[in-house]
């Protein structure tokens, strides 16, 4: 049977990142049926809402799902069309490997570590409302079930992977309660796993031994805001948007999507970068269990990333995203 998979092109480089990901998984030798459908700021135009039922429905019943960046309509009454996919498909986890990748030069060659986000709660539970005017209050809500849920996941990740330790990042020296009941949950889930070593570590210091010692971690996990930041802080450490892979995943369903965003400053002139969502798609391989398939596309891309005479402008190269992606199909093995 074929893999039925829902692609969401979204916006901006959306459409021309997706096209170059399906293309190389296809080329992987895996039979893939793509279904196409829409959301964000083209969505909203041709169909008169940036998240349609229609995908909604067509993600639920996909093997998978591959995401491009989607742009949030501007004006009141919208939000984000991440957020909405997030909370609507119960969406949890939020998980963001960064590995060095060879040929990409940066400040650390030998970064590898994950950090698993929280995804429906927190900041972004969408609670703001003004108190008087001029002050406005926003609700960080924090709740056993998804600190429960979350921490679980960061330690089967953690097993499945064969990494040494989970490290809990928190705020719950200031916020007591609300990151005293998330840390607390890490450390209860953590008694089940013995074979994985525990740890916690302020927010704050975290990104500090982020920039200057990143080898010390390995799974990170927290709650939404936290990890918003600093899942991009790491992707910044191996390179940047341009080649960091995320999954969102809920029970039996998955989101696979580049952390990047839109990128309106080179939208439709075919130079975006599509490693981040090749890479993501990687990982979608392997979460369907094709880790055969998965390991030759990810060293397809090594290679062409290794030999750096094909690259897009933002990894110092002059090619497009097709000569790049015709290159990445060509060395595959
Ligand atoms: P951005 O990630 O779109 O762009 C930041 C910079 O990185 C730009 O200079 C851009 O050219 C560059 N860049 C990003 N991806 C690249 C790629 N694959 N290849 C080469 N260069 C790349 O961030 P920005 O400008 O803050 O956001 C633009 C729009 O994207 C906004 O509407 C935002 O809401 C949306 N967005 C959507 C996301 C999603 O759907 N997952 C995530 C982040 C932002």
């Amino acid at each position: 049977m074929p893999y039925s998979i829902a692609v969401i092109p979204g916006d901006g480089i959306g459409p021309e990142v997706a096209e170059a990901a399906q293309r190389v998984l296809d080329a992987a030798g895996l039979e893939i049926t793509w279904n196409e459908v829409p959301a964000g700021q083209s969505a909203l135009e041709q169909h008169g809402d940036p998240l349609p039922a229609e995908t909604l429905a067509a993600v639920q019943s996909a093997d998978a799902a591959l995401k491009g960046p989607t742009a949030t309509p501007k004006g009141v009454g919208f939000h984000s069309v991440n957020v909405a996919l997030r909370q609507q498909l119960n969406l949890y986890a939020n998980y963001r490997p960064a590995r060095s990748l060879p040929g990409i030069k940066t400040r650390f060659d030998d970064v590898d570590l994950i950090v698993v986000r929280e995804n429906t709660e927190g900041l972004y539970s969408g609670l703001e409302h003004t108190v008087v005017p001029g002050v406005v209050e926003s609700l960080r809500v924090i709740t056993r079930k998804a600190s429960e849920r979350i921490a679980r996941f960061a330690f089967e990740t953690a097993r499945r992977q064969n990494r040494q330790r989970v490290t809990c990042v928190h705020k719950a020296n200031i916020l007591k309660l609300s990151d005293g009941l998330f840390l607390e949950c890490c450390r209860e889930v953590a008694e089940e796993f013995s074979d994985i070593a525990f740890d916690d570590c302020i927010v704050d210091a975290a990104a500090m031994k982020l920039v200057s010692d990143p080898q010390v971690f390995d799974v990170m996990v927290m709650e939404n805001l936290f990890g918003d930041i600093l899942s991009d802080l790491t992707s910044g450490l191996v390179g940047g948007l341009g080649v960091t892979p995320s999954a969102n995943v809920g029970e039996n369903l998955a989101v696979f999507e580049a952390v990047h965003g839109t990128a309106p400053d080179i939208a439709g002139r075919g130079i975006a970068n599509p490693t981040a969502l090749i890479l993501s798609g990687v990982l979608m391989l392997r979460f369907l269990g094709e880790k055969e398939s998965a390991d030759r596309v990810e060293r397809a891309l090594h290679t062409v990333l290794a030999a750096g005479k094909t690259l897009t402008g933002d990894l110092g190269g002059n090619s497009s995203t097709l000569e790049f992606t015709n290159a990445v199909v060509s060395a595959l093995d």
